[in-house]
């Protein structure tokens, strides 16, 4: 049978990644999707540059319409990255009937609805296993292997660099840009890294859990977004003090008919499995209400294990191009007639346990006043820490662990609490959550 033609826009870390599994596992890709999947073109901006990849067996070119417009590719691999050109080419491809493999998450979570739209009336399949979690077969797994269930929450380390600094903060005491610098040179970060440090990057791959676990729309806007630049050894050596680790969280949540969408540090008890994922692994706890907890663990960014979704996604592309565009797992798991716009929870109206630090004058009476603010707003403390003042200095660092509350009520007990005479700096506040079944 003939070979698969496939063109691969960008040969970065994942397209030389993906080039290399292709050669490496030719036979065996060959035996399991039926057909040689054979890179014929393959682009670049600068084409002098060296690659760690045999460059030889396809033409390299500069032009990317030169590949999406080309009769003789059948799938085109967009590894480019951000929504411009990503998108146009994406769209180019599609309009030329070309089925699309991406790992491009900003593309999807912003114009996501959009690309699915004109790939559904051209009957080609755009697939993007590689833009969430990596290696991690998680896209497939929600929307395939867990049809049967309805989905109640999904809650992931999904952003490999975030956890990368955070884990090198906590076990060698290194500083965060130093860490971050490592994480750029290794291939993980985004060409722009604050899509890492600020959470933007599991903030897409979060909306597009979302969409293919509850059958919502892509709704990036609508994710409450906070990153971990804020995060300080402190609080990593007090939270390990309290039994628990800070890990950079997404969180999709059906509270009711709305739905909670957010990304944040979070205080995780250690005792979790899901806590002691360290470095690049990224991990996915999914819960369905018939299989109840799940956890998928894995490589979360890195050339290989981004290049084996990239192939699953190729086989499985080729696998179904003979089939009936109608009779395909539709794009976002939920047939698109049968996607709701299920409302999402404002901020102020999700429930957390939270991690507070302040620091307080060391004299009678500061922490009753900070209690009492805490009771009036119906805020229960779950434990406290009263640290020693450190060297030099006349406050004593206070932290505070609370039980589930609403996060408006929250904010004007740290509001009362900021204003308070005796309370110096602002109050540190980390969202806690105990990732137990039911979610209490
Ligand atoms: P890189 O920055 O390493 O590679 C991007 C490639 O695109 C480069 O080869 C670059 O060319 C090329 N390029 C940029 N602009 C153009 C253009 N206008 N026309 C043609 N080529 C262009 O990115 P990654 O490989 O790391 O990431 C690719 C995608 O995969 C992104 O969407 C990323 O978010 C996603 N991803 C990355 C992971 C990782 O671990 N790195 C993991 C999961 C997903 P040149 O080399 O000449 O500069
Ligand atoms: N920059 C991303 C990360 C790459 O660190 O997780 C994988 O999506």
């Amino acid at each position: 049978m003939n070979s698969a033609k496939i063109g691969i826009l960008g040969l970065g870390t994942v397209g030389c990644g993906t080039i290399n599994v292709l050669a490496r596992n030719r036979e065996e890709i060959t035996r399991r999707a039926g057909r040689e999947i054979k890179v014929v073109k393959a682009s670049a901006r600068d084409l002098k540059k060296a690659r760690p990849v045999a460059i030889g067996g396809f033409d390299l070119v500069s032009d990317s319409y030169e590949i999406v417009r080309d009769p003789q590719i059948e799938v085109v691999v967009e590894l480019i990255g951000g929504y411009e050109p990503a998108r146009s080419l994406v769209l180019e491809a599609i309009a030329h009937g070309k089925h699309v493999v991406t790992a491009n998450k900003a593309l999807i979570a912003v114009h996501g609805n959009e690309i699915f739209s004109a790939a559904q009336k051209k009957g080609v399949t755009v697939a993007f296993e590689a833009a969430v979690a990596g290696g991690i077969p998680i896209i497939k797994t929600i929307r395939e292997g867990f049809t049967g269930n309805r989905i109640e929450w999904v809650a992931g380390i999904v952003n490999g660099t975030s956890n990368f600094i955070l884990t090198e903060m906590r076990d060698k005491g290194r500083d965060f840009a130093d860490v971050l610098a490592e994480a750029q040179r290794l291939g993980y970060a985004e060409a722009d890294p604050t899509f890492d440090v600020e959470g933007i990057d599991a903030a897409h791959k979060l909306t597009i859990l979302a969409a293919i676990a509850f059958g919502i729309p892509l709704q990036f806007k609508q994710v409450y977004t906070e990153g971990i630049t804020q995060i300080t050894r402190t609080d990593v050596v007090y939270a390990e003090e309290l039994g628990y680790r800070i890990k950079q969280l997404a969180i999709a949540r059906r509270v009711n008919d709305k739905v909670e969408l957010r990304v944040h540090p979070t205080l995780i008890p250690e005792r979790r499995i899901i806590a002691n994922v360290d470095g690049v692994m990224n991990a996915v706890l999914v819960k369905g209400d018939a299989v109840g907890p799940t956890l998928f663990y894995g490589a979360g960014a890195g050339a290989e294990p981004t290049a084996s979704a990239i192939v699953a996604d190729l086989v499985d592309v080729v696998r179904t191009l003979t089939t009936d565009p109608t009779n395909r797992v539709p794009h976002l798991a939920f047939q698109p007639d049968s996607i709701v716009n299920l409302p999402i929870l404002p901020m102020e109206e999700v429930q957390t346990a939270y991690y507070l630090r302040l620091n307080a004058e060391d004299r009678p009476g500061v922490l009753a006043d900070v209690t009492r603010i805490l009771g009036d707003l119906g805020i229960s403390i779950e434990a406290i820490l009263q640290k020693e003042p450190r060297e030099g200095e006349k406050v004593v660092p206070i932290i505070i662990l609370t039980h589930r509350i609403l996060e408006k009520n929250m904010n004007a007990a740290i509001q009362r609490i900021e204003a308070l005479p005796s309370i110096q700096r602002h109050v540190v506040r980390i969202r806690l959550e105990h990732l137990n079944r039911d979610w209490k």
